[in-house]
């Protein structure tokens, strides 16, 4: 990996670039590699000055190589791998000479330590330049010096957030932070190294911490505040689920004042306690799942180019099209954003440049990636300039009837090579197909509100569509950086079909128990990103309500929305009464007026003469509502009311698989867990349903049905459990 010619004036440029791989990584082969090229600088003299470069394209070094972690079957195995790369990367930091690591394309992780270990850094300030240290996003902790030298590199208070959320930064962010000396335009990069081995580092600008950084970094007191500070954060956004963060603090604190090789041996202790935990492995899995699914899966039964697609176009400028059409733009891809007329249209390009000015605020991408973004974005009320068009999105109002003569206007307006996508949420690609000339031409694209926060696209393959189409359309996704899960064409296709009995069932629970807001806090103990109160008012109840009405039409009787919901959205189109916000002091966002109201209602004790939330939401200021059955209010443990929202998941879940709308139970796993933030650490329902074990599950939803005929099993969870079966293989 580690290519070197003869020195040139003393320097030897070494090109990082490993052949067989499409990314720069870490493994003991390459580590081996470096070691003999580190003994080889310090032993021949005439070596001056080393510069390490990447030819290959986005990646300088992305890591570790994962697949050694696979490997490692005990803590001493993973104690002696740490252990290596600690040695490589102190070999390499106590050169003489000095060694400049110019940084263009991924360096994270061992990347990123063995840039630390090197004397000087420089960043490309182009886009695809990413530095961080997101090992705890895989269960781990920073093995190869970088607990030790980020914080060195960049102070103590600095380093804490990126070592504990593994957090990237771009070039010009990691240089306003110490943590490369400067970041310039890629053609610069080897200018600036030569100038730097010329004058022996005294261009260079040393990183000097002021204020409290400072102080914290002299005194280890304050460092163990700021310590105790980062723990509470922790429980606080990780609610103890995740160990890696704890052990980052362990071993930062446990290493304050000790000596460089005292705190290493602290991290290999910490490493291979992470590596027998449950956690790790999942963690692991779901970045293997999440790797492959960035390009479009085999069983398409086609192929594309994801840089075949040039043109393309999105018709409706709303809250979704305006930011898919934004993602295409920003990979240079030439889009059209279509709306009624030239308000809307407008106000979709709003959306679009404050999404860009966030971004170069941020210093996510610069004010010239902003601008060219732009240039590849055209606004119009109009069809034309669709004729060339590789692919288009259509993102307008969810009725059947506009859809269906968007679709026959486009197939008018394009020609015959161009998709037909819909970013439909609640309707079926055959059912938005079937008055198209070309049903063979029209796909699902799905994509997850905020588009450009959410990274999951359910690419659907509607009854007519042709392998080609599904390609280009999953080439599409590939191309904008999204995890692409192919599935079948079915009311909700995977996500929201799963997440329909989850909604609803919350529903049924908040009238059922004594504190309402108790089937939140449930529902984030078990490792939701937010419970389904708080999901179901960031959606919006017109929203979710008109989802779970289709619901009910797929799928019947399990499926029927909970009377709560329906009342609820009745009395928010009567617009009633002004906003009560009550869960915005727990949640710290505004929400909704009408479902904070009326939980706050039912969470207010009822009176025992009035039982039922009708009298309850009667004390809103709102019109009456239709009454919503209340049973006595009762306490229920939070297990019992995860079984009732997680469970019915798992069932559906099996139903999805056996009427083969996913290939296999991995899908349902990455979909959830990218799609809606599934607790990552239980690798997803499905692993999580083979830790209960299916039997266990099928039992409980028994017993529930027998109040509830909602609950029932499928045949295919019977099936299952009968047969002992998993739904993956034990190994992984
Ligand atoms: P929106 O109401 O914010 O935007 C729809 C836009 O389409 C409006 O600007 C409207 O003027 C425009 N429009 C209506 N008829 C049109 C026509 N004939 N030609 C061109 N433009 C037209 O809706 P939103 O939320 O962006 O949803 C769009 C689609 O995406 C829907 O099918 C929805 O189900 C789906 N979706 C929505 C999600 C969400 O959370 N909002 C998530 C995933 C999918």
């Amino acid at each position: 990996m580690w290519h070197a010619g003869e020195p040139q004036d003393g320097v030897l440029w070494v090109d990082i670039n490993w052949s067989e791989r499409p990314v720069n990584a870490l493994s003991r082969a390459t580590l081996a590699e470096l070691s003999l090229l580190v003994t080889h600088a310090r032993t021949d003299s005439a070596i001056r000055g080393i510069v390490f470069k990447s030819s290959k394209p986005g990646s300088f070094i992305a890591g570790a190589d994962v697949t050694e972690f696979q490997k490692i079957q005990s803590p001493d195995e993973a104690r002696e791998f740490v252990e290596l790369g600690q040695q490589v990367f102190d070999d390499l930091a106590s050169l003489s000479i000095p060694t400049v690591a110019l940084i263009s394309g991924a360096c994270l992780g061992g990347g990123l330590e063995f840039a630390l270990a090197c004397r000087y850094r420089i960043a490309d300030e182009g886009r695809k330049t990413q530095l961080g240290l997101p090992e705890v996003k895989l269960g781990i902790i920073p093995g190869w010096g970088g607990t030790v030298r980020l914080p060195r590199t960049v102070g103590f208070m600095e380093a804490l957030p990126l070592l504990l959320t593994g957090r990237t930064l771009n070039g010009r962010q990691a240089a306003r932070k110490g943590l490369v000396h400067d970041a310039v335009p890629n053609e610069a990069l080897d200018h600036v190294a030569r100038e730097i081995l010329r004058s022996e580092g005294r261009n260079v600008r040393p990183h000097r911490l002021r204020g409290v950084g400072r102080l914290v970094n002299m005194f280890g007191p304050l460092k163990k505040l700021v310590l105790w500070q980062a723990t509470k954060q922790v429980l606080a956004t990780t609610h103890g689920h995740y160990p890696a963060p704890f052990e980052v603090v362990n071993v930062l604190r446990d290493g304050i004042g000790q000596p460089d090789q005292e705190q290493l041996r602290l991290v290999r202790e910490a490493n291979a306690r992470l590596g027998e935990s449950p956690v790790t492995r999942e963690l692991v899995r779901l970045f293997f799942l999440s790797e492959r699914a960035k390009k479009a899966p085999d069983t398409v039964g086609a192929q594309a180019d994801p840089n075949s697609i040039r043109q393309a176009a999105v018709i409706g400028a709303g809250a979704m099209g305006a930011g898919i059409a934004l993602l295409m733009a920003r990979r240079g891809i030439w889009t059209r954003l279509k709306d009624l007329n030239p308000d809307f249209v407008s106000r979709g390009m709003k959306t679009v440049r404050k999404l860009i000015s966030s971004d170069v605020r941020r210093r996510r991408i610069t004010s010239l990636e902003g601008t060219q973004a732009l240039d590849h974005l055209s606004p119009t009320t109009d069809y034309r300039g669709l004729k060339n068009a590789d692919l288009v999105l259509e993102a307008v109002v969810e009725e059947i009837d506009v859809k269906h003569q968007v679709f026959d206007e486009l197939a008018a307006a394009t020609g015959p090579q161009c998709v037909l996508a819909t970013n439909t949420s609640s309707l079926t690609v055959a059912d938005v197909a079937r008055t198209v000339a070309h049903p063979e031409r029209v796909v699902g694209l799905h994509f997850f509100n905020p588009p450009d926060k959410m990274p999951l696209v359910e690419v659907v393959r509607g009854p007519q569509s042709n392998p080609e189409s599904v390609a280009k359309a999953a080439a599409l996704a590939s191309r904008i950086g999204k995890t692409i899960v192919l599935v079948g064409d079915c009311a909700g296709f995977l996500v929201n079909r799963l997440l329909a009995p989850y909604m609803n069932e919350a529903g049924h629970l908040v009238t059922e128990i004594e504190d309402p807001l108790q089937v939140d806090r449930a529902a984030i103990e078990f490792g939701m990103p937010m419970g389904p109160l708080e999901l179901i008012d960031l959606v919006g109840l017109g929203v979710s309500s008109h989802v779970s009405e289709n619901m009910r039409a797929a799928y019947g009787e399990r499926m029927e929305p909970a009377p709560l919901w329906k009342s609820l959205h009745d009395s928010a189109n009567a617009k009633s009464g002004p906003p009560k916000i009550f869960l915005k002091k727990r949640f710290g966002r505004r929400l909704n007026p009408a479902v904070s109201k009326a939980i706050a209602a039912l969470a207010r004790p009822v009176p025992l003469a009035n039982p039922s939330p009708a009298g309850a939401l009667a004390n809103t200021r709102g019109p009456l509502s239709p009454p919503v059955p209340r049973t006595a209010p009762s306490a229920m443990s939070h297990e019992s009311i995860v079984q009732r929202l997680v469970y019915p998941i798992i069932n559906e879940a099996a139903r999805c698989l056996d009427e083969k709308v996913v290939a296999c139970a991995d899908d349902v796993d990455l979909a959830m867990v990218f799609g809606t933030g599934f607790a990552p650490f239980r690798g997803g329902p499905l692993r999580y349903a083979d830790a209960v074990g299916i039997a266990k599950i099928v039992e409980t939803l028994d017993r529930l049905a027998s109040e509830h005929p909602r609950f029932l099993p499928c045949e295919g969870l019977r099936r299952r459990a009968a047969a002992g079966e998993r739904f993956h293989p034990a190994e992984i």
